[in-house]
């Protein structure tokens, strides 16, 4: 097949490929305490039942994709943030039993998964859901969960030098048989897999990468990069780079981002209710994590990190879209002009206020162009 053909066989059956100027997702909702690091009040548990609950109604509205959150530890404070987490590959699973559109990814630590088995399970999960499963390809910041598995921590870039080899071995599974690979980091005999993924020539990928080494893996293997937007301005230089260090490769990119909602009746609700999730933060967990971030991932200064702590609380450091549906509409216009083409989002409550953003937000959103 053309490779022109492939891409639009890929954009007719896939919902991250269809022509919504601004896709939408949900982020991070199989972990205890979502993307908000608060005792705030909430119905939200991260249970499987809820997280049907939560899927269905994502489904029903239309929404794109599902994006779970890889953790295997908690960051410790008086919530111990995220420290119950199911896994992605058999939740993926579940929910695409449970869904009819929608997307389910699973999110996943390179180092902690065999390249034959992720192959394997994404397939096999692409099977179970008529071809709605990819794969958020993460390397792994958070050394003690790295160490659990008798790991030694890479250094940064060498961590996306052993992401692009892992990736590389699970593309020719998903794409050729009988293969043999001799690699730096894997070894693989007569490379056999069947069946091969439903997506052709392979499920969506995407990865977040952020660094000069990230953006590089990014550019070269996924369909989506994932950013942290600061600033629109700066999202918009960052977004441009990206697809230009893509081009370079003879490849296309598409950019999404997340963002955390806070929407109520009148902006005064709203800044009251985003007052209260930052007021009941949980400050110790939030500090781990900046700290973490800032020592380990490489990709945030310090400043930085400390200038957006009530945005980690409020939402794990994105974009905040708080206010009216119509000031959350506005932001929602204002990301899609720095080219970004879609966002997963969460909420303190994501199944109470899914329901509100359903009814109030989304038709908004038809109106402004931003979704059929
Ligand atoms: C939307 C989004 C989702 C992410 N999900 C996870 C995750 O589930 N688990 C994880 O360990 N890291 C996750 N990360 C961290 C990224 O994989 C990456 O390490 C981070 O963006 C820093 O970039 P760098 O690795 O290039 O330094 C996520 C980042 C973003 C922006």
């Amino acid at each position: 097949m053309h490779p022109d053909d492939i891409k639009e066989y890929r954009r007719q059956h896939v919902p991250v490929f269809n022509t919504n100027t601004m896709k939408l997702g949900i982020f991070g909702q199989n972990c205890s305490y979502g993307c908000t690091i608060t005792h705030a009040e909430s119905t939200f548990e991260p249970t499987y039942e809820h997280s049907v609950l939560i899927a269905q109604q994502a489904d029903a509205l239309g929404f794109e994709l599902l994006v779970p959150v890889g953790r295997w530890k908690g960051f410790g404070g008086s919530t111990d943030f995220n420290g119950t987490c199911m896994e992605t590959y058999t939740w993926a699973t579940a929910m695409a039993t449970q869904t009819k559109n929608i997307m389910l990814f699973s999110t996943s630590h390179v180092p902690t998964i065999h390249p034959i088995m992720a192959a394997k399970q994404g397939a096999t999960i692409d099977h179970i859901s008529h071809g709605r499963w990819g794969l958020n390809i993460v390397c792994g910041w958070f050394s003690p969960e790295m160490e659990m598995f008798a790991a030694k921590q890479m250094e940064h870039d060498e961590r996306y030098r052993y992401a692009g080899e892992w990736l590389q071995v699970i593309k020719r599974l998903w794409t050729e048989q009988n293969f043999d690979h001799t690699g730096e980091f894997f070894q693989v005999k007569d490379g056999y897999l069947l069946p091969k993924p439903v997506q052709q020539p392979y499920p969506a990928l995407i990865n977040a990468g952020f660094s000069p080494a990230g953006q590089d893996f990014s550019a070269r293997e996924v369909d989506f990069n994932f950013i942290q937007v600061d600033t629109l301005e700066h999202g918009k230089e960052v977004v441009a780079d990206v697809k230009k260090q893509a081009n370079a490769y003879g490849r296309e990119i598409g950019m999404m981002s997340y963002g955390f909602v806070v929407c109520r009746d009148t902006e005064k609700e709203a800044k009251q209710a985003y007052d209260y999730v930052v007021e009941k933060g949980d400050w110790t967990a939030a500090r781990n994590i900046l700290n973490l971030l800032g020592v380990e991932s490489q990709s945030f200064s310090e400043a930085t990190l400390t200038q957006f702590a009530e945005r980690f609380i409020a939402g794990w450091g994105g974009y905040p879209l708080v206010g009216t549906p119509e000031q959350v509409v506005d932001a929602m216009v204002k990301i899609a002009h720095t080219g970004i083409e879609g966002l997963i989002v969460s909420w303190l409550d994501y199944n109470q206020e899914l329901k509100y953003f359903g009814e109030r937000v989304m038709p908004l959103l038809r109106q402004a162009g931003l979704r059929e």
